[in-house]
């Protein structure tokens, strides 16, 4: 008799086969059990246990005339550090704006081994407003909310590719199933009317047409660190700025900086961060060749910031309604709605890339780090609360304190608790 497939087994049975399978000891199995939460159990395949990552709060942020405490979630000790200093050192009677001009989703249906790409694009065209009401009758809540299927859009790919790209509205959602359906309800009714070869249905995650926009303006004389004046400071982040334009290497770990503040706010609201990971970057590269999504110039004694990244986020639907958390979050963060959030999200990344390029062209960014990362270390070998002061005390002294080392700090600080 075959074993039953995986996903069949009880929870106790797909752990204990899981245990048997890769040597757990008694421990892991204890870990395991204990970041067991039944209500996550039904939300995917196989469940075995809850992953939890370690939320807080970045603060000095005045987004769009108000001053937030926006939730981040991440397990990077300097991110919330950075994303707090990165909103004190834009702090102005305006802070950060952000505008959007649009919010629409893309869904794309991909027609292949197209005989006359010219005619196919002509018929679609002419049908424009057909297929919008077939979209739209695919899922016609969406209307009474508000949205619905805007626009078509037709490129023709060499050699003979169709793409019939369709622009959807979709209100407060997360939208990304809507889209499919809305997609493939036009392709199904395609289908009806022509003989073409479709190969697939689907959202683009290439949110162009959900651009936000975060700008900051604020005097150079903000930015002095104790060794350098504020005019230095500012040319040498414009300069860092310019570099991410031109050199690849950096525009990645430029934007991978903006993306530790986007990552952790798009987390923390229940949002799919890989969705918006893989459009930032498909921006980034836009020109042609991979950028900084961000700009940062000096002009009339001040430092202009900009930041542009496509953000289909969602304020409803999907994960912010199964995760208790989100609606928390919406509320501390203050936001009411999807642009709201996209906005709060994208000031962020541009609070977050300020300190970063701060640090780095004035100390250094390992001297802000250590105390964090030291911390992290000691927490690392079982350090307690109680315990973390003494242990990253006694690691102060050593510049890059190791495993070994931090296990000793944390021996020392537990013998000597024990002879109080
Ligand atoms: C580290 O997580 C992020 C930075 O590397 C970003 C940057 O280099 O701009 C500090």
């Amino acid at each position: 008799m075959r074993p039953q497939p995986f996903y069949r087994l009880s929870y106790e049975n797909r752990r204990q086969r899981l245990a048997t399978r890769s040597h757990l000891t008694r421990a892991q199995l204890a870990t395991i059990a204990a970041h067991r939460a039944t209500a996550d159990e039904d939300l995917i395949e196989n469940y075995l246990t809850t992953y939890g990552l370690p939320e807080g709060v970045a603060v000095n942020l005045r987004v769009d005339g108000h001053d937030l405490a926006v939730p981040m979630v991440t397990e990077e000790p300097s991110v919330i550090a950075a994303a707090s200093n990165g909103g004190r050192l834009l702090t102005s009677p305006q802070g950060i704006t952000t505008t959007i001009t649009q919010r629409e989703l893309m869904g794309q249906i991909v027609f292949h081994h197209v005989a006359d790409p010219d005619a196919l694009a002509q018929w679609l065209l002419a049908n424009q407003q057909r297929l919008l009401k077939v979209a739209d009758a695919a899922h016609p809540s969406l209307l009474t909310h508000g949205g619905g299927a805007r626009s078509i859009r037709v490129r023709q790919l060499p050699p003979d590719w169709v793409s019939l790209d369709l622009f959807i509205d979709v209100g407060e959602a997360m939208g990304a199933n809507l889209v499919n359906t809305l997609t493939e309800a036009v392709a199904a009714d395609i289908k009806l009317h022509r003989d073409e070869d479709i190969l697939m249905s689907i959202l683009s995650n290439y949110a162009t047409h959900s651009l936000v926009t975060a700008r900051c303006q604020v005097p150079v004389d903000q930015l002095k660190t104790k060794a350098i004046d504020g005019a230095t400071v500012a040319q040498r982040i414009a300069a860092a700025s310019d570099f991410a334009q031109v050199d690849p290497y950096r525009a990645v770990t430029h934007n991978k900086g903006i993306m530790n503040g986007i990552d952790a706010v798009v987390l923390a609201m229940g949002n799919d961060w890989r969705a918006v990971e893989s459009g930032v970057h498909a921006y980034a590269s836009r020109n042609g060749h991979y950028q900084g999504v961000s700009r940062w110039w000096v002009a009339d004694g001040q430092l202009h910031g900009e930041l542009t990244v496509p953000l289909a986020l969602g304020f409803v639907g999907g994960a912010t309604r199964v995760l208790p958390l989100v609606k928390v979050n919406q509320q501390l963060a203050q936001v009411t709605n999807a642009r709201q959030l996209m906005g709060v999200t994208a000031a962020v990344g541009l609070a977050q890339n300020v300190a970063a390029l701060r640090a780095l062209v004035t100390d250094g960014i390992q001297r802000g780090h250590m105390s964090l990362q030291r911390k992290s270390l000691a927490l690392s070998v079982g350090a307690t609360p109680a315990e973390l002061p003494a242990v990253v005390q006694r690691l102060a002294a050593i510049t890059q304190p190791t495993m070994a080392q931090a296990t000793a700090a944390l021996q020392a600080v537990r013998q000597a608790n024990l002879k109080k």
